[in-house]
């Protein structure tokens, strides 16, 4: 009886391709364990691939316990769901939605437009095209999920990696300044419900980028652009100021606008922001290190609770939680240990030095 119900369970994975089974755990099970997501006055969430899910029992317990937000790491990117000219692929991103409406999660949309990794059909495109197919697309997307994604970065890494400027992506070329405006007003026209977001990185450390990008929602929401929040990447390094990573929440805060913390790791090497550009000044983790990691986490969570206004938290989320599945080591091309779980998806000191963060009084 087992092996024939092993048999069926591994011809449904397969015959379901990129989708795990939905709701796994029992709802005796739900309530013995508590996750982050049970201590946290706001949602906690997690980036995931559906195919790695699909595969992996430890990780889908991992997700599901811990979790109450999810968000694609890939798979609702544009350079996925528009990889062909003139058709829509909304197979892993649909997979990943019903994951999340099957656990009860709130699923979160990542990214609307982004200049990375896109095809020559989109990147090509002149100022008419590019206005055509940016409206088309958004509007094609944003209403697919419309009341099943909670939120969108609309717009992610506008502005240089450094600095104030925005960046001259394929889209800048094109229209200028003008496409961020177009992408926030057609997602809202699409899903008037949905709360939209821009999305950097950097800005909790570089205040010239923070600066640039408060003066840049401020000024659109003066014209009526529908900006409800600003996403904070947070890829940090171990060596970053706190005392600068507090001031810029404040200050961000200060626009009343919902704060997601919505890529959060913390690592001990540096890198110039660049693919390749690691320095492995640490090659292997020591007790000492693992329990710095630890009391970081903890402040981090801290000063997102003591900084952000109940109202403004859109919550946290983490960008694979797992140094076995962290980007950091293939992006960087160094070794590194940024996450909660290690690469056995054992709980660190990091998990109870951040669920500390999540809980004290
Ligand atoms: O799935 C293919 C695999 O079939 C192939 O063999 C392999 C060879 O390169 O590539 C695999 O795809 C990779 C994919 O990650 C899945 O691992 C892509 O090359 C790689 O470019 C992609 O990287 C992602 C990156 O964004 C670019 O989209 C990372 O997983 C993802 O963590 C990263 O996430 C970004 C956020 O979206 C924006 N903020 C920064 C963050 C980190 O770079």
């Amino acid at each position: 009886m087992a092996r024939l119900l092993l048999i069926v369970f591994l011809g449904w994975l397969v015959g379901c391709g990129d989708a795990p089974p939905a709701n796994e755990q029992t709802d005796a099970s739900r309530k013995a364990v508590t996750g982050l997501k049970d201590v946290a006055p706001f949602p906690i969430g997690g980036a995931v691939s559906i195919r790695k899910l699909a595969g992996d029992t430890a990780l889908r317990a991992i997700v599901t316990t811990e979790f109450s937000s999810l968000t694609s790491t890939n798979d609702m990117k544009m350079y996925s769901i528009a990889a062909r000219e003139g058709q829509l692929d909304f197979a892993r991103a649909d997979s990943t939605v019903a994951f999340a409406e099957a656990n009860g999660m709130r699923m979160f949309g990542h990214a609307l437009v982004w200049h990375y990794g896109l095809p020559e059909y989109i990147t090509s495109k002149d100022r008419a095209g590019m206005e055509a197919f940016l409206t088309e697309y958004i509007d094609t997307v944003v209403t697919h999920f419309r009341g099943r994604v909670d939120g969108w970065d609309v717009v992610n890494e506008v502005f240089d990696t450094r600095g104030g400027e925005l960046r001259a992506t394929p889209f800048y070329t094109a229209m200028g300044e003008d496409y961020i405006e177009l992408a926030f007003r057609t997602a809202h026209a699409a899903d008037p419900q949905a709360k939209l977001f821009i999305n950097d990185f950097g800005t909790e450390r570089d205040t010239s980028k923070l600066n640039a990008l408060v003066d840049l929602v401020v000024r659109m929401r003066q014209t009526g652009v529908p900006i409800h929040g600003i996403g904070f990447q947070w890829h940090q390094q171990m060596r970053d100021d706190t005392a600068v990573i507090r001031q810029t929440l404040r200050r961000a805060a200060a626009t009343g606008l919902l704060l997601h913390i919505s890529e959060l790791d913390l690592i001990f090497n540096t890198h110039n922001d660049a693919a390749g550009g690691g320095v492995e000044e640490i090659s292997r983790m020591t007790p000492e290190l693992l329990a710095a990691q630890a009391d970081r986490y903890e402040t981090l969570a801290r000063i997102y609770r003591q900084e952000v206004p109940a109202p403004q938290r859109y919550g946290i989320t983490f960008w694979d939680f797992t140094d076995r599945d962290t980007w950091i080591r293939g992006f960087f091309d160094m070794n590194d240990w940024p996450t909660l779980y290690d690469d056995d998806l054992q709980p660190k000191p990091a998990y109870d030095g951040f669920r500390r963060g999540l809980e004290e009084r």
